[in-house]
């Protein structure tokens, strides 16, 4: 065998070692710490949110009431989602609009419930190519704000924005106040956060407070701080009458 292959081998073995004893260790910890903790899911629902499908051009005309029927007949429903959950977060709306906020969490699957399994009352309209999925990507149809070739379609943003919305509207169920679906792109908070090497749970609040101080009055007025009760159910705490953070609970830091 060539002797360079073979060198190259004990080099790759060497340098996966460390990467290994990672994945030995991963097994043995029995808490995850941040270096070892994986969100899996996580990570393949933002590797699915990049991808940018090719743009449908030709639409097949039908009605809502047809498209209902058609899928009906074909029989497409829950067993052709691939993903219960999803992030939104198309580099289609980047690139034409500033990147305000973290991506948006889409439960997909408690979705179709809702709608009693009528994959219609979103995904409403299909490519005219037959080989395309019925339910393909709204992303594959609307792309642009403003495509001067097809002015009938509007961007990818407006899209989600008007569907969703509407429907929460007039369900007068899920959030339809901006902060409802998004969450800022909040600074690196390891870089903000400055405390002592073996800090007391304490000094975290103290630090956090040092620039939350309104969250923290908020807090404050919660019914999580405020809550007083039995509770009977509490391990530990079964024979006491009075339980609540602003009293006796553990963590009230
Ligand atoms: C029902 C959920 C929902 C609500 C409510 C909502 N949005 Fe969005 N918004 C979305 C989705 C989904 C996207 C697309 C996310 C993506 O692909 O980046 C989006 C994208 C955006 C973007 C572009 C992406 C970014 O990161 O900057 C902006 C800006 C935005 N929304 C602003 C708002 C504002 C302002 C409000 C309140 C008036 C609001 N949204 C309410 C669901 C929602
Ligand atoms: C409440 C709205 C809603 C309903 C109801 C709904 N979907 Fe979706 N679906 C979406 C959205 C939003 C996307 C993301 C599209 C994108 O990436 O632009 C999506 C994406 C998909 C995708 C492709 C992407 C993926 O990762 O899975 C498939 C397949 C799909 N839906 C199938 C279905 C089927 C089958 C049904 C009916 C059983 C259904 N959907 C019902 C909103 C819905
Ligand atoms: C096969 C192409 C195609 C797909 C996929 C598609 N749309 Fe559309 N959409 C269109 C076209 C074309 C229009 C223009 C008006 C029309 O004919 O309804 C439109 C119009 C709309 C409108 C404007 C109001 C209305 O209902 O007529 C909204 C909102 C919308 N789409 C949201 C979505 C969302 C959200 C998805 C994904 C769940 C989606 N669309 C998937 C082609 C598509
Ligand atoms: C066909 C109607 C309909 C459409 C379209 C719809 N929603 Fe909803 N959504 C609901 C209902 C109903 C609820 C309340 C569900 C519950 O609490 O059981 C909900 C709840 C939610 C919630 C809060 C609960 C949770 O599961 O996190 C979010 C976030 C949300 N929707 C986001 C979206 C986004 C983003 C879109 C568009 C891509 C969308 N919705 C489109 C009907 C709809
Ligand atoms: C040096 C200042 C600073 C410190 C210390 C700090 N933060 Fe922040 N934090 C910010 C700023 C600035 C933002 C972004 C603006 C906003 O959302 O209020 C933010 C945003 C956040 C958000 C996101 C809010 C949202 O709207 O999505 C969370 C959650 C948060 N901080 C938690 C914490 C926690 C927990 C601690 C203590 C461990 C902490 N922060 C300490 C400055 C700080």
């Amino acid at each position: 065998m060539n002797r360079k292959f073979v060198m190259a081998g004990v080099v790759v073995l060497f340098l996966a070692l460390p990467s290994l004893a990672a994945i030995t260790a991963q097994h043995v910890d029995p808490i995850p710490t941040k270096e070892s903790f994986v969100p899996e899911d996580m990570i393949k629902a933002r590797e699915r949110a990049a991808i940018v499908p090719e743009l449908v051009t030709e639409v097949r005309e039908e009605s809502l009431y047809q498209r209902r029927k058609t899928l009906l007949e074909k029989g497409v429903g829950i067993q052709d989602v691939k993903h219960t959950f999803m992030l939104l977060d198309s580099p289609i709306i980047k690139a034409e609009h500033e990147d305000f906020y973290e991506p948006v969490r889409f439960m997909h699957g408690k979705h179709i419930s809702v709608v009693d399994g009528d994959c219609s009352k979103c995904h409403h309209l299909r490519p005219t190519d037959p080989e395309l999925s019925e339910t393909v990507a709204c992303s594959a149809c609307h792309q642009k704000a403003f495509d001067p070739e097809r002015p009938e379609r509007i961007g990818l943003k407006a899209a989600y924005h008007i569907q969703c919305m509407t429907c929460h509207e007039e369900m007068k169920k899920g959030p339809v106040d901006c902060l409802g679906c998004h969450s800022r792109n909040a600074p690196d908070h390891e870089e903000l956060v400055k405390l002592r090497p073996d800090p007391e749970p304490w000094d975290v609040t103290a630090e956090c407070l040092r620039c939350h101080e309104k969250q923290g009055e908020d807090m404050l007025r919660s019914a999580h701080w405020l809550w007083r009760g039995p509770s009977p159910y509490t391990v530990e705490r079964t024979k006491e009458v009075m339980s609540g953070k602003a009293t006796n609970a553990v963590n009230n830091f």
